[in-house]
């Protein structure tokens, strides 16, 4: 899909199909008051005829107009000119995509970016309008034989002036970035265990690498037996597929300048191990490498971006099995940070691999560290599929981390991270057990890293319920994509 901004007025502007925004009041947005003008007044004879009555979300398409360039104009309704917030807006921006797709139109002239919503500049609407038309038209075909018919639309096309030419444009080049980011993270989730192997993210990073000029390293079994990183080794011991440690280089500042780590689980499918889980929608584990695909996915969006910081991405890779070699519940094994953890539940693997990343990160010397993780079905229960859950002890971090989710239409939610919890990891045998017990899941979980992360500052993202969609929809969602990318580049100024 292309994105193009074009100067011009929409009335003035070749297209198959304007799209232009009408509230419950009935009164147009700017770019509806001109097509109207131009057109005779059709839009608000179909505002007075009732058949656009600006309900949030539906939309009106009309053809045949004369006195415009347009083929089609398409009516979108806002709702209510003081409830137009991102929600709205985001609503409005689904709705007119819907409806274009709907038609045969290849390009759309897109106006609504031009609808004030509180707190939001033009850049952003632009940005969302841009990502959520990606969104749109994203598929996962590439593992079917018979595709579905292709969709016609080609171009999205944002009219401006002299004084919208510039943020429009930027707006423009973001959401493209951003979408080509969360697009990758997409698909690596949505590939199958059998082709999404760690080697096979090894190789995906590796021509990241090579696409973008990062330096990518790829730590094999015998270095991170070197490196003592026996709690992630145990995790991979029951597979036939080699384990990885993935390390990915972006330098888009001084050398000196502290990177920030982000640090992502990549589980490429998750059985349980010995700690075997129900049959019950187990495909789905498929998705447990979402924390990697968000930081490579983060990765390609900040090198289109030319962010300028520094950032390294560290992503343990490899499967959860149950074998003869495999981990049993009450193994005891020695991490890389030389802390013993006893292993109570095999299932409970992410934490085992994200240790080790974790005290590998500190050799960067990071300003801060992000690990990115589907790491429990707690965090589900606790947060649903609105919120990832936000786990840090550093209240400006967490507080740097919630505001760019909020920015980025990808929320996060704070929960605690106290030292009252650490007691529940106490084992008989080992300095801490894998698991805390049923209660507080999600915060056990981030309270066993914090084991790890104390030579630095750190969150904790637990994408669990966030990273894809279930049911008829189910995919991944590219989240928290856009989350880590709009922190990244509020580190920059
Ligand atoms: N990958 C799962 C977490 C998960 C489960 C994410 C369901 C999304 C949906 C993780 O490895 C896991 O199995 N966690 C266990 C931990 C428990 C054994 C303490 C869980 O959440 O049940
Ligand atoms: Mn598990
Ligand atoms: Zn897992």
């Amino acid at each position: 899909m292309e994105f193009s901004t074009k100067a011009g007025t929409p009335e003035k502007l070749k297209s198959s199909c304007v799209v232009v925004g009408v509230y419950a009041d009935g009164k147009l947005t700017p770019s509806g008051t001109s097509i109207d003008a131009a057109s005779g007044g059709n839009l608000s004879k179909a505002i007075k005829r009732g058949d656009q009555r600006g309900v949030r979300g539906s939309s009106l398409l009309l053809t045949g107009l004369t006195g415009i360039q347009a083929e089609r104009v398409l009516l979108v309704g806002l709702g209510k000119h003081g409830e137009l917030g991102e929600k709205a807006y985001t609503e409005a921006v689904r709705a007119a995509l819907r409806g274009v797709i709907a038609t045969g139109a290849e390009d759309l002239l897109f106006t609504l970016a031009e609808v004030p919503v509180p707190g939001r500049s033009l850049l952003e609407n632009v940005r969302t309008a841009v990502c959520l038309s990606r969104e749109s038209v994203y598929r996962f075909d590439q593992l079917k034989s018979k595709k579905e018919d292709p969709i016609r639309l080609q171009k999205v096309i944002f009219p401006v002036d002299k004084s919208t030419s510039k943020e429009t444009g930027q707006g423009v080049a973001e959401g493209v970035a951003l979408a080509n980011g969360v697009d990758l993270t997409k698909t690596l989730g949505n590939l199958p265990g059998n082709i999404c192997t760690p080697s096979y993210l090894a190789e995906t990073a590796k021509k990241l690498g090579r696409d973008w000029k990062m330096k990518v390293e790829v730590l094999e079994r015998k270095q991170m037996q070197a490196l003592k990183m026996g709690s992630f080794l145990a995790v991979s011991q029951g597979s036939d597929e080699p384990p990885k440690l993935i390390v990915l280089h972006y330098q888009g500042a001084a050398a000196k300048q502290a990177p920030i780590a982000l640090v992502g689980k990549g589980i490429t499918f998750d059985t349980g191990g010995i700690s075997l889980k129900p049959g019950e929608a187990m495909d789905e584990m498929k998705f447990d490498m979402c924390g990697a695909a968000s930081v490579l996915g983060t990765l390609r969006a900040i090198a289109e971006l030319k962010l300028k910081i520094n950032v390294v991405g560290v992503i343990p890779t490899c499967e959860n099995m149950p074998s003869g070699g495999a981990i049993k519940p009450g193994d005891i094994v020695t991490s890389m940070s030389g802390q013993t953890i006893e292993i109570l539940n095999t299932d409970a693997e992410g934490r085992l691999i994200l240790c080790d990343a974790l005290t590998y990160a500190g050799r960067f010397k990071p300003a801060a560290v992000i690990d990115i993780a589907t790491l429990t079905g707690a965090c589900v229960v606790a947060l649903g599929h609105i919120n990832s859950g936000l786990f840090s002890p550093d209240d400006a971090l967490a507080d740097e981390l919630l505001a760019a989710g909020q920015r980025a239409l990808d929320p996060a939610w704070r929960l605690p991270v106290e030292e009252e919890y650490q007691d529940l990891l106490k084992s008989n045998f080992a300095d801490m057990a894998n698991i805390g017990g049923r209660a507080g899941g999600a915060i056990t979980a981030a309270c066993f890293l914090a084991r790890f992360t104390k030579s630095y500052r750190w969150a904790h993202l637990d994408i669990a319920g966030t990273a894809w969609k279930s049911g008829a929809a189910k995919g991944g969602s590219g989240r928290p994509v856009p989350l880590l990318t709009e922190f990244l580049k509020s580190r920059v100024q």
